[in-house]
């Protein structure tokens, strides 16, 4: 793996506070070259498939912009993702919710290979997500992730937290990289704590600016993993606020929340999931109103309105 791609994967892992890197220092592991340590999962076994090594094929999708076909995954012996079958459209927001340990995270980490998927296959853009880890600069960079715990970088500033990737993966000149993080920063309202430290920012401050570094990188699809639900009550309509801007500006976002005013104000689909499956897809009117699984009505009915 290049030093490139491998710095654009570890920021990745790291943003997602992975166990495997956390005993290291950050810029040691950023900028150590070679192959990624072993994941401990099992082969896929796409990465038998013919294809030239490091060569993307491109997939004919019609409109999709991710699809997920027969979809599975294991942890051990655990069955974490069973038969997921997903097709998302550019320009789709799509909410995801269901009870913890469905298997929600899961599902999206495969989508940005935080995980990897065993069986089935996901296509991102055209590309197939393989083990062939050359091949996931193209899609790997199209995706940003918001976390529920913000992950941003505590060492550096907001400022270099958003042009960390831009300066290193897309070799972005500095005056360039730094322009666009403005933008975004003042896009999500705080461009005032550029050079501060995260630390010394409020949780939904921290968020938007996690918000503001996925937005640098240019994604094409913004997948965000229960981001409000580690902030204090008063700062989740601002994260929120950010959320739709996005949405209305026509970002395709797959969003894990139990937010249910922002599902039904932004949510062209809702998906809700249960050990492992994808038990029930609805437009959120009909979701919300009149849930057809029996499991869907028992979350509902104990999600506070
Ligand atoms: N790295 C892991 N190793 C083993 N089990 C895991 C790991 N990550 C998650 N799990 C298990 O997989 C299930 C689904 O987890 P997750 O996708 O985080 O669910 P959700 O986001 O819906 O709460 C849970 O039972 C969880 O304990
Ligand atoms: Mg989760």
């Amino acid at each position: 793996m290049d030093q490139h791609l491998h710095l654009q994967y570890e920021v990745h892992r790291r943003a997602a506070g992975d166990p495997r890197g956390a005993r290291r220092a950050v810029p040691l592991l950023i900028f150590r070259a070679g192959r990624t340590p072993g994941s401990g999962v099992r082969p896929s076994p796409m990465a038998a498939r013919g294809g030239l090594q490091g060569v993307a094929m491109r997939i004919e999708t019609h409109d999709a912009m991710i699809l997920m076909e027969d979809v599975g995954k294991w942890y051990g012996d655990f069955h974490v993702l069973q038969d997921i079958n997903l097709k998302i459209s550019a320009g789709e927001r799509i909410v995801v919710c269901g009870p913890s340990g469905s298997g929600k995270s899961t599902l999206i980490r495969c989508l940005n290979r935080l995980e990897h998927h065993q069986t089935g296959r996901i296509v991102v853009n055209g590309v197939e997500l393989t083990d062939r880890i050359r091949q996931l600069s193209g899609p790997l960079s199209e995706i940003g992730m918001v976390f529920q715990g913000f992950n941003l970088f505590p060492h550096l500033t907001i400022l270099e937290n958003c042009t960390l990737a831009p300066l290193t993966v897309r070799k972005m000149k500095r005056k360039d990289a730094e322009a666009k993080a403005m933008a975004f920063l003042e896009r999500v309202k705080i461009p005032d704590q550029a050079s501060k430290y995260p630390g010394q920012l409020s949780g939904g401050q921290q968020q938007r600016a996690a918000i503001a570094r996925a937005l640098c990188m240019s994604p094409k699809v913004m997948l965000f993993d229960e981001p409000t639900s580690a902030l204090d009550p008063e700062m989740v309509k601002e994260v929120l606020d950010t959320m739709v801007g996005l949405a209305q500006d026509g970002m395709t976002m797959i969003v894990v929340t139990h937010e249910m005013g922002f599902a039904r104000q932004v949510a062209d689909r809702v998906i809700f999931m249960d050990k492992g499956r994808i038990v029930e897809e609805n437009n959120p009117q009909d979701f919300f109103e009149n849930p057809a699984n029996e499991r869907s009505k028992l979350f509902l009915s104990q999600l506070l309105h």
